[in-house]
């Protein structure tokens, strides 16, 4: 991870034992890596190590590198500088065929004309597997994705959740011991990908695979993964557990990438090592924070404010920090929740998430209405880049 963004020195580090340091159990670490392709830098010097058995994510906006990433893994792209090992061999060295690798592309295309057995065993076959054993191994891979009874099928006789699980078959009868997912729900629309992120998740528990897998959908990751890495323009930009990175971003562009966030901008004006004020032209009150930084007075800070921390009143909060006066422009019912979009006298516009339940206590507030946001001064988290 990027050490200089992050300020903060009483709230826990992400990173610490889950950082991109070596551990002893490592399986696969990344050292230093970079990828040109002529001009272009696609990775530019990624540090990181997966353990044994882990789920690891990588996270991050289109073109950010991750594919490329990937696809070194697989040793399907050479590395321009720096090394890959796994389980302690240098990727460079090992001839494809020893490679303990299998990837599961971004476009999964299973062959159209092959039933679905026929495509689990190809991988198999052009391995020379034969016979009983073939035969076994097809059964078990595809009982695993519960897909055995699918098994004279063809691709186009699928729902695409059901075709996505006989990809997954075809990459895990070869008992890979790195299996690599590029986007691997990609296909699939909201519900299907909900209940399979779960069905895959388990797989690969029974497995014991070790996986990385490629996302740019922050909240399948934060679901599935024991660990991710945000990347930004070929660089990981922070990582940690997916709590660590959503409760303790490091940066502007970690916070808004994970998550939705309130973000407040302003200087600070008091610093100790428990806690910091500051001080924003957005808001009528300064800004209190529970934590401290490493920085000078007068220092420019963004603070983030998730929406689950902020609350909405009828009534002016007490206490001279952390709050603002406002109307509210807009309600996005969501359920079980609702976003309240409160526009202060600033002119800056907070985005509360408010329970139905807690709604109900103050009367549900409605388009115009004066209300107050207030949140704690454990909820905000100070950003300095
Ligand atoms: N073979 C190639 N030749 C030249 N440039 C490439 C090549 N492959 C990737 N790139 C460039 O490298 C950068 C990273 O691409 P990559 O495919 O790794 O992104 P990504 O994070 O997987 O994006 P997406 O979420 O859209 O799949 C991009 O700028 C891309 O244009
Ligand atoms: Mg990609």
């Amino acid at each position: 991870m990027s050490e200089q963004s992050s300020a903060l020195k009483a709230a826990p580090q992400s990173g610490n034992a889950s950082s991109g340091q070596s551990t002893g159990d490592d399986f696969v670490r990344i050292v230093d890596v970079v990828k040109r392709f002529g001009e272009t830098v696609a990775v530019k010097g990624v540090n990181l190590s997966v353990r044994k058995g882990e789920l690891f994510a990588l996270l991050g906006s289109s073109g950010c590198g991750k594919s490329t990433l990937l696809r070194m893994l697989a040793g399907l792209e050479s590395v321009t500088e720096g090394q890959i090992l796994i389980d302690g061999e240098d990727l460079a060295k090992m001839p494809p065929y020893r490679r303990p690798v299998n990837m599961m592309f971004q476009s999964y295309a299973l062959f159209p004309h092959m039933s679905v057995e026929s495509n689990v065993a190809f991988g198999l076959k052009q391995e020379g597997v034969k016979g009983g054993e073939l035969k076994d191994r097809v059964h078990d891979a595809l009982q695993l994705v519960q897909m055995a009874q699918y098994a004279k099928r063809k691709p186009h006789q699928l729902s695409g959740g059901q075709q996505q699980r006989v990809a997954l078959a075809r990459s895990l009868v070869k008992r890979p011991k790195l299996l690599l997912l590029d986007e691997p729900m990609s296909a699939l629309d909201k519900q299907i990908r909900q209940r399979t992120q779960i069905e895959l998740v388990n797989i690969l528990d029974q497995v014991g695979v070790t996986c990385i897998m490629v996302t740019h959908d922050q909240e399948e990751a934060m679901t599935m993964a024991n660990r991710l890495a945000v990347m930004s323009e070929g660089q990981i930009v922070q990582l940690g557990t997916p709590h660590e990175v959503y409760e303790y971003p490091n940066s502007r562009f970690s916070a808004q990438f994970i998550g939705s966030t309130n973000l407040f901008d302003g200087n600070v004006v008091e610093d100790e090592p428990d806690h910091v004020f500051v001080e924003s032209p957005e808001l009528p009150v300064r800004l209190y924070v529970s934590h401290g930084i490493t920085g000078p007075l007068g220092m420019p800070v963004t603070i983030s404010v998730r929406p689950e921390r902020i609350a909405l009143t009828r009534k002016p909060p007490e206490g001279a920090f952390n709050w603002g006066r406002g109307k509210v422009t807009n309600i996005a019912y969501m359920g079980g929740y609702s976003l309240y979009h409160v526009t202060l006298e600033s002119g800056k516009t907070v985005v509360a998430n408010v329970t139905s339940l807690a709604l109900g206590e103050i009367d549900s507030p409605t388009f115009g209405d004066e209300v107050y946001v207030r949140w704690s001064a454990s909820a905000g988290v100070v950003l300095t880049s």
